[in-house]
């Protein structure tokens, strides 16, 4: 089975989990909107940071309850709440931990799972009737640099993005899963479908656009032994930190759905 792409152990996780908070808001909306309200019983797969939990924890108070898994957990210390459980867990094949959730949510994971059509049918398996399923997934295939940007920033960008989204899909990760769950809900009869996108525009020099080196930095085994130079590298790491490039985030899909009552 492929492993996770990025190594938890790393200490630029700490940047990824920083750059992707830039989306919480729009998260928190997405889940707000899908009714998370007092009582409610939660799943949080791949927590990360706990970042998203320890909001869901807060929404749902003491008469409620979220389990926050991940298959490392150590990002999460210090996510204490009363209404909060953190588990170590792989979503792929560990038991599952009950059938009676009226939420599952899950940002930026099944994306990295080669068995995640499986995974996605285990997560409906473990929803109450009536309860909701969110997940959320970078449409990777985008483009991100702006039409009329700089053409020699632009090759700059591509000389490293593309064969990073290359050695991506080498290890199977669903560069074009994020557009396919709103037919993949459909098929496994979701309801009350609800698809929203965001993404931003994010400059050099941002703290948001750090995401991309440490997504980089984390791959460049593998782009060097697909013919990225060094030069190409420092080109890569320069661009990104001046300010006047800017690059699309990776537009966020939000997917929610509602498993039938009968
Ligand atoms: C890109 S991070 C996203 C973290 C968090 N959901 C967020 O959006 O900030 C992907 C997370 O999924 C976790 N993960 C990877 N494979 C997993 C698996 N098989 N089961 C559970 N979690 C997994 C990783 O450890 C990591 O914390």
């Amino acid at each position: 089975m492929a492993r996770y792409v990025f190594d938890n152990a790393d200490h630029r996780n700490r940047t990824r989990f920083d750059s992707l908070a830039v989306f919480d808001p729009d998260s928190h909306a997405v889940l707000a909107a899908a009714g998370v309200a007092p009582g409610w019983r939660c799943w949080e797969i791949g927590g990360g940071d706990g970042g998203i939990a320890r909001w869901l924890a807060d929404r749902v108070g003491t008469d409620g309850s979220v389990l926050v898994t991940d298959i490392d957990t150590r990002w999460m210390a210090g996510s204490d709440h009363p209404a909060l459980t953190v588990r170590k867990h792989d979503v792929v094949q560990d038991e599952l931990p009950g059938a009676d959730f009226d939420l599952i949510h899950a940002r930026l994971v099944l994306i990295h799972l080669p068995l995640r059509r499986a995974v996605l049918d285990r997560l409906i398996s473990c929803l109450k009737p009536g309860g909701r399923l969110v997940l959320e997934e970078f449409d990777l295939e985008h483009p991100l640099t702006p039409l009329a940007a700089d053409a020699r920033h632009r090759a700059s960008f591509d000389a490293v993005h593309l064969p990073f989204l290359r050695a991506l899909r080498a290890r199977e990760v669903g560069v074009d899963w994020a557009t396919s769950l709103p037919e993949e809900f459909a098929a496994r009869d979701l309801r009350d479908i609800d698809v929203r996108t965001h993404t931003v525009l994010w400059r050099g020099g941002s703290d948001e656009i750090r995401l991309y080196r440490v997504n980089v930095e984390q791959t460049s085994d593998q782009l060097i032994a697909d013919g990225v130079s060094t030069r190409d590298l420092d080109d890569f790491y320069a661009l990104l930190d001046n300010p006047e490039f800017t690059a699309w985030s990776h537009p966020l899909m939000s997917i929610s759905g509602t498993l039938p009552s009968h």
